[in-house]
Parts: structure tokens; sequence; C-alpha cells
């Protein structure tokens, strides 16, 4: 899976850009992150590690991890004044409305690193997205729930951190299961880049500009959250839970085939993968991992998703459209294992992907040939013609 890649022209003809951070080849289910296999990542590295390596190009020394960590740490705090704006939100709003609303602030908060002509603005802006993704992802959740906010803490790792501001409360202290919370790490490895997906070019376009960093990733959360994207695994799960048993699922399947039917099997298929995505194998793993740590392993929506995908795989319209699981069809059952409600699901993709906008927009805004963003379009509307006053219409 290493060495030079020989690029489909066809695809380049209608590529939007240049990039060297994240490489697939849909036909073969690769993934690559600055050239190392997504699985290889998975298995032996971890999110600050990856992180670094996808915003500078290489992996990190032990220095040079060290002082990343340090300073990821060193900003996970938010102001004070950012809790305002979760009171202005109805407690049933969903994590998504109030991520969109309060990362867009933060241009507000952080006038020390709007201005994306300095370099040291944007390295702090980039930290500062990181850091504070969980801070605000677990007060979203923890105000959907009515709880009072958890203080990020210096000495726990970036993920436990964030499970401990989710699940624990004043009333009693909260220990990090390292096996879930190691779980968790490798999920969120595998959301963090995925080269020119809808809400990455939409944080590439704002950006090309010259808009701020916050307000960009709050446009690419925005785009997130569609059910065709990063809602999938939200969708997946409530579609497991309406299969509810094995007996069902040729009625389904039945109703994905169907072109009169706008029902399509949520976590499955992609626009890029025509071979199996290389994450689902790994969310599979993780997602066994999981309910085996928690006793769950008979958990009978598994059991749903692993006999529907097995029908699937073996039926000949799903073959012949070359449509595989993505990373959203087990990722569901596993966040819910986890603990997080499923409209949590999507914020937790979010926070992960946060990464890969923060280093595609840092390639954009680094390209020395980088002008505003311009597409065009296939004009079909009226021919040129004459105005006519309303008594003539
Ligand atoms: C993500 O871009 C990215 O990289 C996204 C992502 C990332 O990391 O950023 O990978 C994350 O968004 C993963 C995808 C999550 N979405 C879902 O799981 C929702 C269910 N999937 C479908 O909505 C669909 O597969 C899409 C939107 C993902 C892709 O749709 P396309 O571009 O139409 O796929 P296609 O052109 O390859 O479809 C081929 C055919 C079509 O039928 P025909 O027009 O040829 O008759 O297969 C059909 C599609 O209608 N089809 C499905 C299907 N997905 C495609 N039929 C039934 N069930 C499905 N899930």
């Amino acid at each position: 899976q290493t060495g030079a890649f020989t690029f489909d022209p066809g695809y380049t003809s209608t590529a939007s850009c240049e990039s060297k951070i994240t490489y697939i080849d849909g036909d073969e289910g690769v993934l690559l992150y600055r050239g190392y296999p997504i699985d290889q990542l998975a298995e032996h590295s971890n999110f600050i590690e990856v992180a670094y390596l996808l915003l500078n190009g290489e992996l990190p020394t032990k220095d040079e991890k060290t002082r990343f960590d340090h300073s990821i740490t060193m900003h996970t705090m938010v102001h004070e004044q950012l809790k305002n704006f979760y009171n202005g939100f109805r407690r049933d709003a969903h994590p998504m409305a109030i991520m969109v609303g309060v990362v867009g602030a933060l241009s507000a908060f952080y006038h020390d690193s709007t201005d994306i002509t300095d370099p040291k603005q944007r390295l702090v802006a980039s930290h500062r997205m990181i850091a504070k993704m969980p801070t605000i992802a677990a007060m979203a959740y923890k105000y959907s729930i009515g709880q009072a906010f958890v203080f990020p803490r210096n000495d726990l790792d970036y993920t436990s951190n964030f499970m401990r501001m989710c699940f624990a409360v004043q009333a009693e202290e909260f220990e990090v299961n390292p096996v879930l919370s190691s779980a968790l790490d490798k999920i969120f490895i595998l959301h963090m880049d995925h080269e020119q997906n809808a809400s990455t070019s939409t944080v590439r376009l704002a950006g090309s500009s010259g808009a701020n960093p916050f307000a960009c990733i709050a446009a690419g959360i925005a785009s997130l959250w569609g059910p065709a994207h990063g809602g999938a695994n939200e969708a997946a799960l409530n579609m497991l839970e309406e299969i509810g048993d094995v007996e069902r699922i040729p009625e389904f399947i039945k109703r994905a085939k169907d072109k009169n039917d706008p029902f399509r099997l949520m976590g499955f298929g992609h626009r890029v993968y025509k071979n199996y995505d290389p994450r689902a194998k790994v969310m599979r793993k993780a997602c066994h991992e999981v309910l085996d740590a928690l006793g769950v392993r008979n958990e009978p929506l598994l059991q749903v998703a692993m006999e529907l995908e097995r029908i699937a795989l073996e039926d000949e319209y799903f073959v012949e459209k070359k449509l595989y699981p993505n990373i959203d069809f087990y990722s569901g059952i596993t966040l819910r294992a986890l603990g997080f409600p499923t409209d949590m699901f999507t914020v937790l993709f979010a926070l992960a992907r946060t990464v890969g906008w923060i280093a595609q927009w840092s390639e954009m805004i680094e390209d020395p040939n980088q002008k505003i963003g311009r597409p065009r379009q296939i004009y079909t509307g009226a021919p040129a013609r004459n105005y006519t006053a309303i008594d003539q219409r």
C-alpha cells in the first residue's frame, strides 16, 4: 500500500485542489494520512500524535509530541463568558446547533488569533480550535442533560479528558476506563480527515475568502450535520433500531433497492469508496472491543448490523452498485455503548474532524498561489429577455 501513486486522470480533471494530507483510493479501499495507512495509525498511534502528523506532515519525535501535547492542554479552557451562549439555547436544542453557534462565536473572544496573514496567529488558532472542541462539545452535552459543566484537567490525555468532562458529576469522582477511552481515541483517529469531503470543502471555500478560522470551522460543522454526511452515524443507529430484528432485514433491503422509495441503508455506500471503507473494518473491531469490555457482546443491534452487512454484501444489487459499509455503519452502536446519546454522535465526528479541517485550512492558507474559491455553473435558465410592465404579464 505504500510507494508512488498514479492518479486516475479522470479524477484529477475534476479535482478542486491539490493536497499532501490524505490519500484515498476508492476502488482499492485505501486511506493514507500523510502516507501512513489508517489501520496502522489506529492500531499503534493516538489522537495527539496523529493530529501532529496531519498538521505537520511527519510523526513527532518524543520532544515534539510533548511540546505539542502541552500546547493543546494549555488551550483546553474556554473564556468564562462563553458559557452565556449555552443559556441562550432551549434545553432540547440539538447539540450540533449549539456547536455551530458557540464555535462561530469563538472569533469574538480570541482576537489575537484571527489574523490569518500572521503564521504565529494561525498556529495559535489551530491549537486553540483542536484544544477547545472537546470542552465545547462536553459543555453542549452537559447543557442538554441539565448537568453542571465539568472543567478540563491537565493531567488527562485528550480523549480521557473529554470523556471525564462528559460523564463526571460533582457529587463523585469519575474514573475513565482505559479500554473505553483507547477505543474512543481510535474512533477519533478514524474520523480526523478524509480528503475533500463536503464539510472539508466547505471549510476550504469559507477560508479562501480570508474568513477567520473559527468561522470556517463553524461552517464545516454546519455542513457535517447533514444525514448524508456526518449525520449518518445517528441515522444508521436509528435505522438499526427501526429494523429491530434480523427477521425484518429483507424488508429493508427491498426498500433500499426500490427507486421509488427514498429509504437508503444508512452507513452504506460512499461517493469515493467502491470497495470496503478501510475505516469501517477498524470501526467494527473497536465496536467489538467496547462491547466486550462492557460485557454486552450480545447487544441485539450488533447482531442486526452484522446480519444486515452479511446479506447486503451478498446481494447482487449492492454488489453491482459497489455499496459497502462505511465508517458510520458500526460507529453508532459503539458510541451509544460508550454512553453517548444519538444526538451527540455527529458532535463527536465534528470534534475529530476539526483536526482535518484545520490541517486542510492551514495547507490552503499557506499556499502562495491560493485564491478565493469561485465554483462555476452550467446555466440552464431563461434566455436573455426584456422587462415587461406588470399590467402586460
Ligand atoms: C460520510 O465524502 C466523504 O468522504 C464523507 C465521509 C467523510 O469521512 O467525510 O466519508 C463521511 O459522509 C460517509 C457517508 C455517510 N452517509 C451514509 O451512510 C448515508 C447513506 N449513504 C448514501 O446516502 C450514499 O451512499 C452517499 C450519499 C454516501 C453516496 O451517494 P451517491 O454519491 O449517490 O453514491 P453513488 O453515486 O455511488 O450511488 C450509486 C448508486 C445510486 O443508484 P443509481 O443512481 O446508480 O441508480 O447506489 C445507490 C445510489 O442511489 N445508493 C444506495 C445507497 N447509497 C447509494 N442505495 C441504497 N442504499 C444506500 N446507502
